[in-house]
């Protein structure tokens, strides 16, 4: 196999709370590889955004990711100082979060927001051309009127559309990297199915992605590997084969069997 484009190893985060320290991850190992869809798997707490955010550098106090590595193309993450970290985050490694409409500004524009990732990713296109692009990148994500869309704020767009534009933006970006904490969740099922097709073709475009989602029919669909987390750590980890067929852990089992709708 490839080298990972994306490796993790011995990561730690923690909360420092007032009367008690939450171990959100501790010593989580994960390789991400191009052309690749990684799912990650597990009850709601038990650390996968705090996962994804620790990757992104955005673990905010009274967070603190207090050990291990996160290599991106020979360089430590963790080591980098915000300055170029936000530069990773716009060319490196695109985002789809769980609350798109945090994630947008609410008093930027939806055709400046792209503008942004458009110039970030160093493609330079002048502005008409740039325009065309986000309309073909936003019906591609299966929104309509994406003239009115562009010239619209975050507000004005609901959640599911929301979380469309974080995909649309994770497609302009041509990121190595990109990483979907429950990109499908708030969306009706003919536009999940949109979205799904989107990640795959990134995928098959040699892009390495982390998918994170409760929907382990999306993961058999999906994604080639899969790591099982809970408590902050990797329980297991395989290909989807490997784990859907004989998974290791009573706890994995669990999870598949919720999933079946026969229990
Ligand atoms: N800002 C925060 N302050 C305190 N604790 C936090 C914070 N964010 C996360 N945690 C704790 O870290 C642990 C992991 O949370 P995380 O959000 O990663 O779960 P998750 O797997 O993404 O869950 P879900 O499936 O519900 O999205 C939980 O115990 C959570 O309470
Ligand atoms: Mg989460």
């Amino acid at each position: 196999m490839d080298k990972p484009a994306l490796s993790i190893c011995g990561l730690c985060a923690c909360f420092y709370l007032k009367n008690r320290t939450i171990k959100a991850l501790d010593g989580v190992d994960m390789d991400l590889y191009p052309g690749r869809i990684t799912a990650l798997v597990g009850g709601s707490g038990s650390g996968k955004s705090v996962l994804s955010l620790s990757v992104l550098g955005l673990i905010e106090k009274p967070g603190k990711v207090v050990k291990g590595s996160i290599m991106l193309e020979d360089v430590d993450l963790l080591a980098l100082p915000e300055r170029k970290m936000r530069r990773v985050r716009g060319e490196k490694i695109a985002m789809i979060f769980q609350e798109p409409t945090n994630s947008l500004n609410p008093v930027i524009k939806i055709k400046d927001h792209l503008f942004e990732v458009n110039r970030l990713s160093g493609e330079r296109l002048e502005r008409r051309a740039a325009l065309g692009l986000f309309q073909e990148v936003l019906s591609r994500v299966g929104l309509r009127d994406t003239n009115k869309i562009l010239e619209s704020y975050p507000f004005e767009l609901s959640g599911g559309m929301c979380q469309r534009i974080m995909v649309a933006m994770g497609l302009l970006a041509h990121s190595t990297v990109l990483i979907a904490d429950e990109p499908t969740s708030s969306l009706d099922l003919t536009t999940q199915a949109a979205i799904l097709k989107e990640l795959g073709r990134l995928r098959d475009e040699g892009i390495s992605i982390l998918l994170i989602t409760h929907d382990l029919g999306v993961v058999a669909q999906m994604a080639d590997d899969v790591y099982v987390i809970k408590d902050g750590r990797i329980l297991e980890q395989g290909t989807v084969f490997e784990v859907f067929e004989a998974p290791k852990h009573d706890y994995t089992k669990l999870l598949l069997e919720k999933t079946d709708g026969t229990n």
